[in-house]
């Protein structure tokens, strides 16, 4: 599994790249309007995003036009900005449409906003690169987000998408909506390729109790070897 930061937050991308498993970034319009994001500063800032994870980590910018033709501009444009960059499309018919023709021009599309299988194979025909099912979301509404997550997993994986794939890659799944360490695990387990976690979630991905007395324990320790 690899690990995407969702965030639009520069420092937390900073800190999150130098630790050497940051394998990609993913924003929405809300992670924008959080850290108080100005449209006119918009490409810039995904750039400097780009900038800081370097080329070979993908970058999702999403767009927020609701036609095909103008979602198809909006990617275009947000594909100048670097080759890193990957259009962010929401789920839905427009999207799709606009997906077949960025895939058949080599633009990467990740589809957001993924809660169903039939979904998920929609945006795989139609070329997406990533998909996006959100697991938190279901969570919020008394569902099980995992349970679709397994399920777009094994659905995937039945078939062969990669004529379809910008480049010809296979598409990835990218478990997205990830409130907690345990999600993390459960994706890692039904063999999700990606999750993107919050940094507060990442953080705590790498912390254990166990390490902190073992740590506590051997520095006490090493201090008894030092004074022997
Ligand atoms: C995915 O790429 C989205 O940015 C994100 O995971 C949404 O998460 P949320 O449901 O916590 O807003």
């Amino acid at each position: 599994m690899k690990f995407f930061l969702d965030t639009a937050d520069l420092k937390e991308i900073e800190e999150a790249a130098s630790w050497g498993c940051l394998a990609g970034v993913t924003t929405n319009p809300s992670l924008y309007a959080k850290i108080g994001g100005k449209l006119s500063d918009f490409e810039n800032h995904i750039k400097r995003i780009c900038d800081i994870v370097g080329p070979d980590c993908p970058v999702s910018a999403e767009s927020v036009a609701m036609t095909r033709d103008e979602i198809i501009a909006d990617g275009r444009r947000l594909a100048k900005i670097a080759p890193n960059v990957v259009v962010k499309i929401p789920t839905m018919v427009e999207g799709l449409a606009a997906t077949k023709v960025l895939a058949s021009e080599g633009i990467p599309v990740n589809m957001t906003l993924c809660f169903s299988v039939p979904q998920a194979i929609l945006a795989a025909r139609a070329g997406a690169r990533y998909i996006s099912p959100f697991i938190g979301r279901f969570d919020d509404i008394s569902e099980d987000g995992l349970d679709q997550v397994e399920n777009i997993v094994a659905a995937i994986s039945n078939y062969d998408f990669s004529d379809a794939t910008c480049n010809h890659e296979q598409v990835e799944i990218i478990a997205a909506s990830v409130r907690s360490a345990n999600h993390v695990t459960q994706c890692a387990l039904m063999g999700a390729d990606i999750a993107t976690v919050p940094f507060p979630v990442l953080k705590k991905l790498v912390q254990h109790p166990l390490t902190d007395r073992g740590l506590e324990s051997f520095m006490a320790d090493w201090e008894k070897v030092k004074n022997a």
